[in-house]
């Protein structure tokens, strides 16, 4: 069955990687949560896709220029049309806090920018240990750099390369860098590439899945999982499906 994983929480209907997001995802009988990674100026690990704040809160800024108790101040439920609740940015711990009291397949996705301090990765690890999440936790990233790092420092850790470019042969170059799946973009995605991961047993996760033609197209390819910002709509089409 193709797992759905909602992308940045309910994002479709409440603030991107807000705890309501979170909890709205969890509600609807998603099977994870995909949410990603940053870090501010103290180096603390925080939840928020842009490099900025611009964006998704009432600051201005980079994210990497703000010390987390001045982060803590905006709101990440500004920018939302119509919606009156103030939502904290989380920090990861924050969030492991609730999420590992789940058992939501857990996607963190790692954001980087150029002022990516070297110890990211390790402080991402770091905090994991604290938590017991098995196999329900799956690192993803851009960057294969960064990926790379993790699978040296804690090769137990499912990892899924994010990207929007087609690459020749996919499962051969993941191999080589020792990540185990994919998470390619829909835009490059079509019945073949799943095939083929399927046949080299590579997990393959495909974003962002949203409408009801898009949901039911990719649910009848049978990839491993959608990442969707509805993940109530595509719990339904799921249903719809299997009956
Ligand atoms: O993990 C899937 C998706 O989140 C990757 O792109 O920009 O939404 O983080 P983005
Ligand atoms: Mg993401």
């Amino acid at each position: 069955m193709v797992k759905i994983i909602a992308h940045r929480g309910s994002s479709g209907r409440f603030p991107e990687n807000t705890m309501t997001a979170f909890l709205e995802a969890k509600n609807a009988g998603a099977d994870g949560i995909e949410m990603d990674v940053r870090f501010t100026k103290d180096q603390e690990l925080v939840v928020i896709h842009d490099e900025t704040v611009d964006r998704t809160t009432d600051g201005k800024g980079k994210v990497s220029e703000y010390n987390l108790t001045e982060l803590k101040k905006l709101n990440a439920g500004a920018r939302y049309p119509n919606y009156d609740k103030h939502e904290t940015i989380l920090t990861l711990k924050e969030y492991l806090d609730w999420a590992s009291q789940t058992n939501l397949i857990l996607n963190i996705e790692l954001k980087y920018s150029e002022d990516t301090y070297t110890n990211y990765e390790a402080d991402v690890l770091a905090l994991l240990n604290n938590y017991d999440l098995g196999e329900r936790l799956i690192i993803s990233s851009f960057n294969p750099t960064g990926l790379q790092k993790i699978a040296k420092l804690a090769a137990h850790i499912k990892l899924g390369l994010l990207y929007s470019k087609k690459i020749k042969k996919p499962d051969l170059y993941i191999k080589k860098l020792g990540i185990g799946a994919i998470h390619p973009s829909k835009k490059i995605t079509n019945q073949k590439l799943i095939k083929r991961a399927k046949n080299n047993e590579i997990p393959i996760r495909v974003y962002t899945i949203n409408t009801e033609k898009e949901i039911n197209k990719y649910l009848k390819m049978d990839c491993t999982a959608i990442i969707t910002d509805f993940p109530d709509r595509a719990l339904v089409l799921r249903k719809k499906q299997l009956f």
